[in-house]
């Protein structure tokens, strides 16, 4: 019987694990020069978790979330998102009294019951960072710091950024009761059937909505800006002049732009939101995202702090990397071929010390005839080819060959390992 993988999943192999070795050693590189330092969660966590914190309302928690009773009937979750249990983290192990201001990256797989199509899958993998303990607007200009040199790193190039400030819950109760619920109201029967529930239910997922009639009315409704009290006005003016010294040549624009309309799909956020979108990515096109959630921390039994973070989808930011960074990441690949039981045992050895020397080298031990080796050379694109004959090995040489260009040349066998390795 064959099994094949579940919709909406890969497999990850080949080039794509490759590249996610390099992005996710390159993410590490990067938040550790801002102090972030790794936390990781498990990916099972009590479902109630992402139920308070993203929202009941909310389409991750009503319809995209994996959850079953397990055995002992504890209704449990596959996460779908990581700052819920990063908080959770954090209190449970008393992170916030020991280390005051709490700086973490997480990197792993995530799980949305979604509509699988390009860019959008059941089980996706998320690099995200979360700064605990702090309501500065230079910590969201930090993060997003953070987020916007990785994808210089990658060589990523053309992305946009889009920020908004939400207000505090307070304003944003002024929001809709100041005008939005009745200008929704108004338009009642030009909204899709989703949002007529959301009207009731959460007003907010309404400016999410896709749909494009709905879209048309949320870019005429009474925006958030309007409704912002001085501190939280400042806060967001705050933030975007620290947006000024970032300098980072992954944006097209220089400027961030504020969108009034921005919110994002979970309900955790207060104040400062923002979204990189990037044009390879189409219909999909959030890359990143993330913001301030200053309630979060009380909500699960904290001390009143606000906290400030992203995630970035690592299969989007995958189909924005160019074609140069997959070829960046290429090594030089040695092949040793080997003619004869003596020859087998000399390349072995020099097999072992290339690779003792960080070289990347193939070698086939079954050596059969030399054209069979070179075919299996040629099927690895090996860039170098070693040969090493019973004939080469009398006369202490081996023989070079240059795979692109056809030369050859030979080196003595003495020399063979040191000189192979300024080829690298
Ligand atoms: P999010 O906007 O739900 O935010 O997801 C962040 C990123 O994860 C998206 O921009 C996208 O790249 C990727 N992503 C989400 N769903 C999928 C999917 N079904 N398939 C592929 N990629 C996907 C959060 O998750 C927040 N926790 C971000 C955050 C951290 N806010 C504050 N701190």
């Amino acid at each position: 019987m064959k099994f094949q993988r579940l919709r909406g999943t890969h497999d990850i192999y080949g080039k794509n694990a490759l590249l996610f070795e390099r992005v996710e050693s390159g993410a590490r590189q990067i938040f550790r020069r801002f102090g972030f330092a790794e936390l990781r969660t498990p990916i099972l966590e009590a479902r109630e978790l992402f139920s308070r914190a993203l929202g009941t309302e909310t389409d991750v928690v009503q319809k995209e979330m994996y959850e079953f009773e397990d055995r002992s009937k504890l209704a449990v979750a596959m996460r779908p998102e990581g700052t819920a249990g990063i908080v959770r983290a954090y209190l449970e192990n008393d992170l916030d009294k020991t280390q005051g201001l709490s700086k973490f990256f997480y990197l792993g797989p995530m799980f949305r019951s979604e509509r699988p199509q390009a860019g959008r899958l059941r089980q996706f993998h998320q690099i995200g960072v979360e700064e605990l303990g702090t309501d500065s607007p230079y910590a969201d200009a930090e993060v997003l710091h953070a987020l916007l040199l990785f994808l210089d790193a990658l060589g990523v190039k053309g992305c946009t950024l889009k920020i908004n400030n939400l207000g505090t819950f307070e304003e944003r109760k002024t929001w809709y009761s100041g005008g939005l619920t009745l200008y929704f109201k108004n338009h009642y029967e030009r909204l899709c059937p989703d949002c007529q529930s959301r009207l009731t239910k959460n007003i907010l997922r309404i400016l999410d909505c896709k749909v494009s009639s709905c879209r048309e009315i949320v870019l005429k409704s009474p925006s958030i800006l309007a409704f912002l009290g001085d501190e939280s006005k400042n806060h967001f003016s705050k933030f975007k002049d620290a947006l000024n010294a970032l300098d980072v040549s992954c944006l097209a624009d220089a400027q961030a732009m504020v969108d009034p309309y921005l919110v994002r799909g979970l309900d955790y956020y207060t104040r400062t939101v923002f979204e990189i979108s990037h044009p390879k990515l189409g219909a999909q096109d959030a890359l990143a995202a993330g913001g301030r959630y200053d309630h979060l921390i009380e909500s699960f039994g904290g001390c009143p702090a606000g906290a400030v973070g992203f995630a970035i989808g690592v299969e989007r930011l995958l189909m924005c990397l160019s074609d140069q960074a997959e070829k960046d990441e290429a090594h030089k690949l040695f092949f040793i071929v080997t003619l004869g039981e003596q020859a087998l045992t000399e390349g072995f050895k020099m097999l072992c010390g290339l690779r003792n020397l960080g070289l990347q080298v193939f070698m086939d031990f079954a050596a059969k005839s030399l054209k069979s080796q070179m075919r299996a050379a040629d099927k690895v694109k090996a860039d170098f080819v070693l040969i090493l004959g019973d004939d080469e090995l009398k006369k202490n040489i081996c023989t070079l060959k240059d795979m692109k260009t056809g030369e050859q040349k030979e080196i003595a066998l003495e020399d063979a390992v040191v000189s192979l390795a300024t080829e690298k």
